[in-house]
């Protein structure tokens, strides 16, 4: 199945779950009427939950590639070499490299885009949260940073190991980074992230070598956790990739 259709059962599939089950916050839509506040409220909100997400995600791999050479030289050996012009990196074509979307999925283990846990309200009649029973209108969360970097959940959390992500791995307990979030309110644009993810760097890495300007930094210890991130800089110098004409 193409990126693009995927994309779309995927989208049916949670609007379905949203209108079928009972809301579990109420709509702010009538049957009848959408007012032009709730348009602008609704394409604010895409544009919040959609852009400083995947650029978030953008900037923490590009620093974490730049501190593990290795692991951006085997990245650059993946897609280069596989297409002749960038007109071919495309959805369909990314949607395949193993070890380009192993560096995103590292990258969002380690720097979950949206680090908070967000809030549930526990429905009437309470609920039963791993195992224990929590009364109705308790709020419960989880926090995704706490999940994906514990040691109890993944060996050395802290190291950037994309090769965690390709095979079989007893070790780690891959399923506590949840980035997008789990359940019918989950992040609603993850197909279009992966799309995005997956497009941009290839086509950032096939164009261009990436180098560091000035000293690394301590990318966690100089960032500020609000709802998103305040990421630290990242200056780089991007330089034309030099590739012998094919005859
Ligand atoms: C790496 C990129 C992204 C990450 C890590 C991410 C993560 C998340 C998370 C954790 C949630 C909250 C789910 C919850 O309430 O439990 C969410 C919700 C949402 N995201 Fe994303 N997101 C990303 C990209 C995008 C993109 C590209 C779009 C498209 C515009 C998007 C649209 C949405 C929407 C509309 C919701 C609200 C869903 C709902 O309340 O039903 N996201 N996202």
């Amino acid at each position: 199945m193409v990126a693009a259709e995927r994309h779309q059962n995927y989208t049916i599939k949670v609007t379905k779950q949203l209108h079928v089950l009972p809301p579990s916050r109420s709509s702010p839509f009538d049957d009848t009427h959408v007012s032009d506040i709730q348009f602008a409220a609704h394409a604010s909100d895409f544009v919040i939950a959609g852009s400083e997400t995947t650029a978030t995600t953008r900037a923490v791999t590009i620093h974490y590639l730049l501190s593990n050479p290795l692991i951006l030289q085997t990245l650059t050996d993946e897609i280069p070499n596989k297409f002749n012009k960038e007109e071919d990196i495309c959805a369909a074509s990314t949607a395949g490299l193993k070890y380009l979307h192993a560096v995103c999925l590292e990258a969002l283990q380690m720097y979950a885009p949206l680090p908070l846990g967000l809030p549930s309200v526990v429905p009437k009649g309470g609920a039963l949260v791993d195992g224990y029973p929590v009364p109705e209108g308790f709020v419960v969360s989880t926090n995704p940073y706490a999940a994906s970097l514990s040691p109890t959940n993944f060996t050395r959390p802290h190291e950037f190991i994309p090769g965690r992500w390709i095979g079989d791995n007893k070790q780690d307990m891959l399923d506590a980074a949840q980035p997008f979030s789990l359940g019918r309110r989950s992040c609603l644009g993850r197909c279009l992230a992966w799309l995005e993810m997956h497009i941009v760097l290839s086509r950032l890495i096939w164009r261009y070598e990436i180098e560091r300007v000035g000293p690394m930094v301590d990318w966690e210890a100089e960032s500020e956790m609000h709802l998103l991130w305040k990421k630290p800089e990242l200056p780089v110098r991007l330089k034309p990739r030099f590739r012998e004409k094919k005859i």
